[in-house]
């Protein structure tokens, strides 16, 4: 199953509201959000404040990227805030079991990202214990960047070894995805996708998920 999660970062926040509306009508599966602390990546986006507004008018699964120092200072706050998944960088945190845990006692989701620079073998330990990897194709901080080719075979190596090791996981992609190379992502085994610019900066939102999804299915992975 393909997931459409449509990056909110690229919206207009004057109307937030409309935008939301925009997307959930076009056929998004997931809201992603982008939490940034201008520590852990040089830009700073929107908090929980803003999640905490939006979460009783909208009915998306709230999928948050926290791109934050020492996550665990904040995961209740998230939870609280009405997060249904929760990732964080591994790059992010000394201990990432003492995350992880905290995530699934709130009895959520738990996403565990890698940033381009960072080797796949560094994820490959947590992959039993998450329900989500987050292999990043750009270098997170900021939208609207070109997708870098080669994280995408990192995606392969992650989906390779779920599938050996008959794992249930969910790999996410985010950056620089767009309808013309979303197939290269689903090829090599991403099913959650993100994409901020290419669809809230659209015309017809509808018919870029559409165009999203069926290059998807069309380009399905194959062991
Ligand atoms: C980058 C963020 C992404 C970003 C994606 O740090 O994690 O989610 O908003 O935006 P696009 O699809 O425009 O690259
Ligand atoms: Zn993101």
């Amino acid at each position: 199953m393909i997931y459409i999660a449509p990056s909110m970062l690229s919206a207009d926040f004057w109307e937030l509201g409309n935008d939301l509306r925009r997307i959930a009508d076009a056929g998004a599966d997931y809201l992603h959000l982008d939490v940034m602390d201008g520590a852990f990546v040089p830009n700073i986006s929107f908090g929980t404040p803003v999640i905490a507004s939006i979460r009783p008018h909208c009915n998306l699964i709230f999928d948050v990227h926290l791109m934050i120092n020492d996550p665990i200072r904040y995961i209740d706050d998230y939870a609280k805030a009405g997060a249904d998944i929760i990732t964080f960088h591994i790059e992010s945190c000394t201990d990432v079991m003492e995350v992880i845990n905290a995530i699934h006692q709130k009895g959520l989701r738990c996403g565990l990202a890698l940033s381009p620079a960072t080797p796949v073998e560094k994820i490959i330990p947590y992959l039993p214990e998450i329900d989500m990897a987050l292999i990043m194709t750009v270098v997170p901080g900021f939208g609207g960047q070109a997708l870098i080719p080669e994280t995408l075979d990192k995606v392969r190596v992650v989906r390779n070894y779920a599938d050996t090791h008959q794992l249930q996981l969910d790999i996410e992609v985010d950056g620089g995805i767009k309808a013309d190379n979303i197939a290269l992502t689903t090829q090599m085994g991403a099913n959650v996708i993100v994409a901020g610019s290419a669809i809230f900066n659209a015309k017809n939102p509808e018919g870029v998920i559409s165009a999203m999804r069926s290059a998807a299915e069309q380009n399905p992975y194959q062991k």
